[in-house]
């Protein structure tokens, strides 16, 4: 059976606002969605809410990956239950190469899916297995073959100096290496040239399937002419007034927003 991630009337707020105000979402794997709105809407806060990220205080509500409590988990054991996240402006980790970065990502996921054992050592401390250094670089070169991705990068401490652009491609690299169930990708579009563009797309495409459920977080239709959805919801003040079809991503692109606000914006008191 595909796995599901269910959203259930979560409120967030941020720095005491309140941003999110009761959003409801199901993405079943193999499902992909695409999540647009507004600057300002809510969309990233989304993604951070999902991560666990301190500043975003959850005042309501509750997610479910598979039937398990997203929300009490610490962000390290979401990433393990196969929850992937890709942020707008993602972080630079100075000291830290990026294979080194993906190595002990890909381990410790695959170690949660009893896909590399746990070796104990003699103290009877856990010792954390790190995937085989042989089997792994085997994957991330074809990997970065794959996206078009300069294997100088692998040396090259994570996100530091990158290009808006290689940021981009890089989160595709990880989530093409985490073999995700579900994957929140915020505005992977932004920023790319146009061949970069459709590098990344297809990187996505070439992972969804039945095992993937996507959240593409976009203000273009340009990326969904690549990445087709299944649904489309529309973020307005914190809450999804619309879902749809791939024709209201059309529909938005020819009209914008104003009909959205025009239909449900809140009565000003
Ligand atoms: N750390 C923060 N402190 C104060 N306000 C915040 C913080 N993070 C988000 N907000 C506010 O929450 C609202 C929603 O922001 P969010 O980044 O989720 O919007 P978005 O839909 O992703 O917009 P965009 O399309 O511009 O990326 C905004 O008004 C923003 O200013
Ligand atoms: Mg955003």
């Amino acid at each position: 059976m595909p796995a599901d991630l269910v959203i259930r009337n979560l409120k967030v707020s941020v720095a005491g606002e309140p941003i999110l105000r009761g959003i409801n979402l199901e993405i079943k794997q193999g499902e992909i969605h695409a999540l647009m709105g507004p600057n300002g809407s809510g969309k990233s806060t989304l993604s951070y809410a999902l991560m666990g990220h301190p500043k975003y205080q959850i005042d309501d509500g509750e997610v479910f990956l598979d039937g398990e409590n997203v929300l009490s988990m610490p962000a390290d054991e979401r990433a393990q239950k196969g929850l992937f996240l890709a942020f707008q402006y993602p972080t630079t980790i100075p000291g830290v190469t990026l294979a080194n970065f993906l190595r002990s990502a890909v381990s410790s996921v695959r170690r949660a899916r009893g896909e590399l054992s746990t070796q104990m050592s003699e103290t009877g401390a856990r010792r954390e297995t790190l995937m085989p250094m042989r089997e792994f670089r085997k994957e991330i070169t074809q990997t970065m073959k794959d996206l078009e991705i300069d294997m100088s990068f692998a040396r090259r401490y994570l996100n530091e100096g990158f290009s808006g652009g290689e940021k981009k491609r890089v989160e595709i690299l990880q989530l093409a290496m985490l073999q995700p169930k579900f994957a929140i990708l915020d505005e992977t579009d932004s920023g790319l040239d146009i061949d970069a563009l459709r590098i990344v797309a297809e990187g996505i495409n070439k992972l969804i399937g039945p095992n993937l459920g996507a959240l593409v977080i976009t203000h273009y239709q340009r990326l969904l002419n690549y990445i087709q959805p299944h649904y489309v919801h529309i973020l307005l003040d914190g809450q999804i007034v619309e879902s749809g079809g791939p024709e209201l991503a059309h529909e938005l692109e020819a009209k914008g927003y104003d009909w959205v606000r025009a239909k449900y914006a809140a009565p000003v008191s």
